[in-house]
């Protein structure tokens, strides 16, 4: 890219390293993890089988993906002083800031130690994460002490389990696991590019994610799940929502999850989150937040040319399994989580410092004033 383009670029089109791990193509319409298309990880893989891929490169057997999930279940738990610390944050505490906080607490008790551990160290993060959020927020909010440990073969499962206190169904369990895989990895995102800036520094896996976290948590980011939940609970029905999006519009407001650096025509992830969403309105029976959703997915198409990204229906299909909105972004850490520590052991397995130049655009080299002529 030539340097007079680079003002506003934000970096796009610049390759700023190499991976293995994901691509959304050539031409930017497709999204594979290690080969495997998004289409087919969604329809015949479990979050787990996804995690196994990314961190060892080539899909589990069933012998392999069995002790894995045993692996996982039990490395759920929380230490104690971490249990004690997550008590004394508060109920109005922005839940991502509790991920964040919870992730660096976590490295405090049980440090990674050497790159030898990385895999133990991203497996336990993994498996803690869903438990750790979710034992703020029964505490926090309902005064309750959860025990973090369930039955569920699944990391889908146990949230969901920790969060309503009984088993899910299977279409909510199989939702948010197929939701987990759309968000578990997409190359140089913003979030991914701090833990990988990270990680080349050599620092601990627990600091990557953390750096991580704080990344996602920004609107334009992965916090557009929640803002787009936000808007459409404003409206009451399509034609409602319909004039509100054209007032939004004609304000030159910023419309939370539609558009993407990357997918112009279409972000692959959106139909297979939008079956799922239509699928879960039909079960409980929604005539509200569905239709709604579509109307504002269509007019956006037509006045704007902007597609709806893989924020958009997460939005009403994890309204439809009665997930708080408020938890909506720390979800997607759970999932991308496993793609950032994949490219934490990445940039390690071929390091080099990551460091840019800037242009610079300051002054001319000054003469020093003493501080009584100024
Ligand atoms: N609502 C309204 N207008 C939008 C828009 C949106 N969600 N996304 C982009 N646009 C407009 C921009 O204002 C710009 O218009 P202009 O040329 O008149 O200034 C034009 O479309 C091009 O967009 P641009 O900002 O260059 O795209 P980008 O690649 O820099 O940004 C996003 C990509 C994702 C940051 C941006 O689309 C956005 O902010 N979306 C909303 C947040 C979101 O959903 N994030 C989740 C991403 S997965």
């Amino acid at each position: 890219m030539h340097q007079d383009n680079l003002k506003s670029s934000g970096l796009r089109g610049m390759t700023a390293g190499k991976t293995a791990l994901s691509t959304v193509g050539k031409d930017g319409v497709g999204l594979t993890y290690r080969g495997y298309s998004i289409e087919d990880l969604s329809m015949y893989a479990g979050f787990e089988e996804t995690v196994w891929l990314l961190f060892y490169g080539k899909l589990p057997s069933q012998q392999e993906l069995t002790t894995y999930k045993e692996k996982l279940k039990k490395l759920r738990d929380i230490p104690e002083p971490v249990k004690f610390c997550l008590e004394k944050i508060p109920a109005t505490t922005h839940p991502m800031d509790v991920m964040r906080s919870a992730c660096s607490l976590l490295g405090d008790i049980e440090p990674e130690g050497s790159f030898e551990h990385q895999y133990n160290s991203a497996e336990r993060i993994l498996a803690s994460l869903p438990s750790m959020l979710l034992y703020w927020y029964q505490f926090s909010h309902h005064g309750i002490r959860i025990d973090p440990l369930t039955d569920e073969e699944t990391l889908a499962g146990h949230f969901l389990h920790l969060l309503h206190n009984k088993t899910p169904t299977a279409d909510h369990r199989r939702c948010l696991d197929v939701s987990l895989i759309l968000y578990a990895e997409h190359e140089f995102n913003a979030s991914t590019f701090t833990a990988r800036v990270c990680a080349a520094t050599l620092s601990d896996i627990h600091s990557c994610v953390t750096g991580a976290i704080g990344t996602l948590k920004g609107p334009l980011h992965g916090g557009a799940n929640e803002a787009a939940m936000e808007m459409i609970e404003r409206y009451q029905t399509p034609a409602e929502a319909k004039n509100g999006l054209l007032a939004m519009l004609e304000k030159k407001e910023k419309i939370m999850g539609f558009g993407h650096a990357i997918y112009r025509d279409k972000d692959p992830r959106n139909n297979i989150i939008k079956e799922w969403s239509a699928k879960l309105a039909q079960s409980c029976g929604d005539k509200r937040y569905y239709p709604v959703s579509e109307i504002i997915e269509k007019t956006m198409w037509e006045e704007k040319k902007l597609c709806a990204n893989a924020d958009f229906y997460h939005a009403s299909a994890y309204h439809f399994m009665n997930i708080p909105t408020k938890l909506f972004t720390p979800l997607f850490v759970c999932a991308r989580s496993s793609g950032w520590m994949s490219h934490v052991m990445e940039q390690r397995a071929d390091n080099r410092l990551i460091r840019p130049s800037a242009e610079y655009i300051g002054p001319e080299l000054q003469k020093w004033q003493p501080i009584e002529s100024r």
